[in-house]
């Protein structure tokens, strides 16, 4: 049987996630890592584990010349060109076949129709990962409640958040390098995930029509003198010039284009959720029936108390983010697969293996980078952005927002 040789560029957090999940994923290989940093480390994680004998390269041409499809799971920062690289490598005869991007597809919606595009030029096939989607939590409750929504009708309030205390690396919390806040780095999780859960049995994830957004973007935690201070000395980045949200909720208004219906997807994302460590949480209600995630609720806990407390070596083997190391803490035995990992490998192995995009291709992934950017803009304006107006439409073409651009305090101070 045919298996895909894949290659990652970058070896930081999210590759390492995916390594993980790759033990669980068929047909498929880890040929070659191009990374800054982390790649040697990384191929050595490979091999123990049997993923395969990936090469460590110096150059993104090189990796596309050695693999069949190649990860970009660099910085948001290093998108645009990275995949200049990539279409460069495939003009120059690469045999490479498809290329898989990490969420965002682009900071402003001009980098990700770039992204779209350079693609495109290079008949390359696509998936973009938004691990959420593929979520078995999500999908086997939509799959239980199929029979219930043929009766009653379909859902008409879906609720996602993402919840953590802040992310790992400084440029994430650098609004001028990752796009933005929170909004940027976890809101595209969330509105596309509430999307999902609200669209009806059977249609395109593209089905439902966006026709309006509302959002408030704010800085409830980091802003503050003490935190401000803590970001600083840890990350070098500081929030009293160029502060970004660490909060960010909204509502984005849908239509069921057959019935005219509309339905509500909230979304809430921040960066001050000080609990045990990364929640997820949906929930949605249509009439008579409902569902309900929680990924802080697992079947396994352990209990560490002061004295013992001492001997821990890294609580985030526990839980994705976590923030105690004593306590009664969750501690998920399948992280890979419970985030939806495993199952958005697998999906982009099997659409490459069958010549096919991934479920969600780049002019997918082009499409949540509008709706969060739109939600950037309905936040600086304080208005319920019209979604369906040309001249929004055209505006948002070329938008940067103000925090993108460390202009945040004309936002979020006021
Ligand atoms: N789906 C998810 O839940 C999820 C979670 C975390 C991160 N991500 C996304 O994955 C991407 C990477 O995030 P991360 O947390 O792994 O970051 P990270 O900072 O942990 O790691 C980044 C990696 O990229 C390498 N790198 C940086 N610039 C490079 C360049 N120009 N060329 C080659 N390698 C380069 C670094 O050396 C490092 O190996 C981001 O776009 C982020 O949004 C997604």
């Amino acid at each position: 049987m045919k298996t895909l040789k894949l290659g990652f560029i970058g070896a930081g957090f999210i590759a390492n996630f995916l390594a993980l999940a790759m033990k669980q994923v068929r047909h498929c290989e880890l040929a070659g890592i191009y990374a800054q940093n982390g790649g040697d480390q990384l191929a050595e994680y490979a091999k123990k584990n049997r993923l395969g004998e990936p090469k460590v390269f110096n150059t993104v041409s090189e990796i596309c010349n050695h693999c069949d499809a190649v990860a970009i799971l660099t910085p948001n920062y290093t998108r645009v060109a990275i995949m200049e690289e990539i279409a460069e490598a495939v003009k120059a005869g690469a045999p490479l076949k498809g290329v898989i991007c990490e969420k965002p597809l682009g900071r402003t919606v001009e980098e990700a129709v770039r992204m779209v595009n350079l693609a495109a030029d290079s008949k390359l096939l696509t998936s973009y990962f938004e691990n959420q989607l593929h979520m078995n939590a999500i999908n086997n409750a939509l799959a239980q409640l199929r029979p219930q929504q043929e009766v009653m009708g379909n859902f008409t309030l879906a609720r996602s958040t993402e919840e953590h205390a802040g992310p790992h690396s400084a440029w994430f919390w650098d609004p001028t390098q990752q796009g933005g806040g929170v909004l940027s780095d976890m809101g595209c999780h969330s509105i596309a995930a509430a999307r999902h859960i609200l669209t009806p049995a059977g249609k395109p994830v593209t089905f439902l029509e966006p026709v309006a957004m509302q959002c408030d973007t704010s800085l409830l935690k980091w802003g503050q003198p003490k935190y401000r201070e803590q970001l600083l000395s840890k990350f070098g980045v500081d929030y009293a010039k160029t502060p970004a949200e660490d909060f960010a909720t909204g509502i984005l208004t849908l239509k069921n284009p057959e019935t005219g219906q509309l339905v509500k997807a909230q979304f809430t994302d921040s960066w001050m959720y000080d609990k045990q460590g990364l929640r997820l949480w949906m929930d949605a209600l249509g009439p008579g029936y409902a569902m309900e995630v929680n990924s802080l609720i697992s079947p396994l806990e352990i209990f560490i108390g002061d004295e013992a407390a001492e001997g821990v070596a890294d609580a985030e083997t526990a839980l994705e983010k976590s923030t105690a190391s004593r306590g009664l803490l969750a501690v998920h035995p399948n992280e890979a697969d419970l985030y939806g990992y495993t199952t958005e490998l697998q999906d982009a192995v099997d659409s490459f293996l069958d010549g096919k995009n991934g479920l969600l291709d780049f002019a997918y992934g082009a499409e949540v980078t509008w709706l969060v950017q739109a939600a950037y803009m309905a936040a600086e304006k304080r208005v319920t952005l019209d979604l369906t107006d040309d001249k929004v439409k055209e505006e948002l073409k070329t938008y940067r927002s103000l925090i993108s651009q460390g202009k945040g305090a004309e936002v979020l101070f006021s």
